[in-house]
């Protein structure tokens, strides 16, 4: 090779080098915000779990960027959520927040992701203002609002006959607006609900209310508990014989990722949700089975929603090739894509929340089996978004 020839050809490589260099984009840092502590302790692993199950599932990488995790418990303690979602925004320097399972903390992180926009991912907590008043573009939702599940389950027991109803719940946004959600849903059928009990959350002290459930006599009582506090509840409404008199029904909630544990209290309950166990599509049992696989456990609604979570910010990733300053790409992409979710495809309302079909399940064994759809392609009323 001439001295000529020599030099031309180490300016190319040179130049490859650095073009190589320029394109290789840092870690796209997650920061899961969730419970790993407390009453939905499980909640938070099994989102955590089911996220990475579907960054795993894409090679580590998501629009071709290695995935970086930071990882806070939120103890489910709203007093701690803006302290807790500030260690995540401004120490960390997270790309994008995944987080949480708690309707009270999820308010606060909102606000810390409206306040810094910051792109918010929510993989449970229903909150219903996040995808009403608080709507905003960079806030997306891969689980539910609290009211769609609650107003398919007054829809079902209106159906059923149910004219006089008692609800139960922890004292909070969640409990508030699942029992709405349920009331509107029963007052379309000709039933009401006559009586409201709570008590503060994360309580387990259900001895009093139930008493005063057996002196009124309800057609059915609806319920929302979830994780260790759903067990005791089903436990305790069966212990008290409730069971044979009074069907309780709530959101699926009350009965997922809980079986177990809850063991002959829960057989035959009825619930409402956006997935069934048992769904026999190709898609839930690829899913079903990789999560068995990887995990050692049967995966749950909670699993469903960190996997779907993971593939809105693929999506949105995907639309604007991995470059987190295209924001308005990235927005609109998760708004505009039809996610191929284990529990059905399903699609983004413009307020952020998913438009989804809700099945009735029926606990048997181990899963909430499918029975129905009760409400198809069910999207919250976002009231109140403006955008
Ligand atoms: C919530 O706080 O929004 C919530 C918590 C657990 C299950 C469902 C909803």
């Amino acid at each position: 090779m001439t001295p000529w020839l020599k030099l031309t050809t180490l300016a190319a490589l040179a130049g490859m080098a650095g073009l190589a260099h320029a394109q290789a984009k840092p870690p796209l840092k997650v920061g899961l915000m969730l419970p790993y502590t407390g009453t939905y302790a499980s909640l938070g692993n099994m989102i955590e779990n089911g996220f990475k199950l579907y960054v795993q599932e894409q090679g580590g990488k998501l629009a071709g960027r290695e995935i970086q995790y930071f990882k806070v418990d939120d103890e489910s303690e709203p007093s701690k959520g803006t302290d807790n979602v500030n260690k995540l925004i401004k120490r960390d320097q997270v790309d994008v927040l995944v987080g949480t399972v708690h309707s009270g903390v999820a308010l606060a992180m909102a606000k810390a992701a409206r306040e810094n926009n910051t792109l918010l991912i929510i993989p449970n907590a229903g909150a219903d203002a996040i995808t009403g008043p608080m709507c905003a573009a960079n806030i997306v939702r891969s689980s539910f609002s609290n009211w769609q599940p609650g107003y398919a389950m007054g829809i079902v027991a209106g159906q059923r006959g149910i004219k006089r109803a008692m609800t139960i719940t922890w004292n909070y946004a969640a409990g508030a607006e699942t029992v709405k959600g349920f009331t509107e849903g029963l007052e379309k059928g000709g039933g009401k609900v006559v009586k409201d009990l709570t008590l503060p959350f994360p309580n387990v002290e259900f001895q009093a209310l139930l008493t005063e459930i057996a002196a009124q006599k309800p057609d059915a009582v609806y319920a929302f508990f979830a994780g260790g506090g759903a067990v005791k509840f089903v436990k305790d409404y069966a212990a008290a014989g409730l069971n044979k008199t009074i069907p309780l029904y709530g959101p699926g909630f009350l009965t997922d990722g809980t079986l177990e544990a809850q063991g002959s209290s829960a057989q035959g309950l009825l619930t409402t949700l956006h997935y069934a166990d048992n769904l026999d599509t190709p898609r839930n049992n690829a899913f079903r089975k990789s999560f068995a696989l990887t995990y050692k456990a049967n995966a749950d609604v909670y699993a469903v929603q960190g996997y779907d979570a993971a593939q809105l910010l693929a999506a949105g990733l995907a639309a604007a090739k991995g470059d987190l300053d295209k924001r308005d790409v990235i927005t609109a992409a998760m708004r505009k894509t039809v996610v191929d979710s284990p529990r059905g495809k399903f699609s983004i309302s413009p307020a952020g929340n998913p438009v989804q079909d809700m099945y009735l399940r029926e606990a048997k064994g181990q899963n909430n089996e499918f029975k129905a759809v009760a409400v198809k392609a069910l999207a919250d009323p976002a009231r109140g978004c403006k955008m």
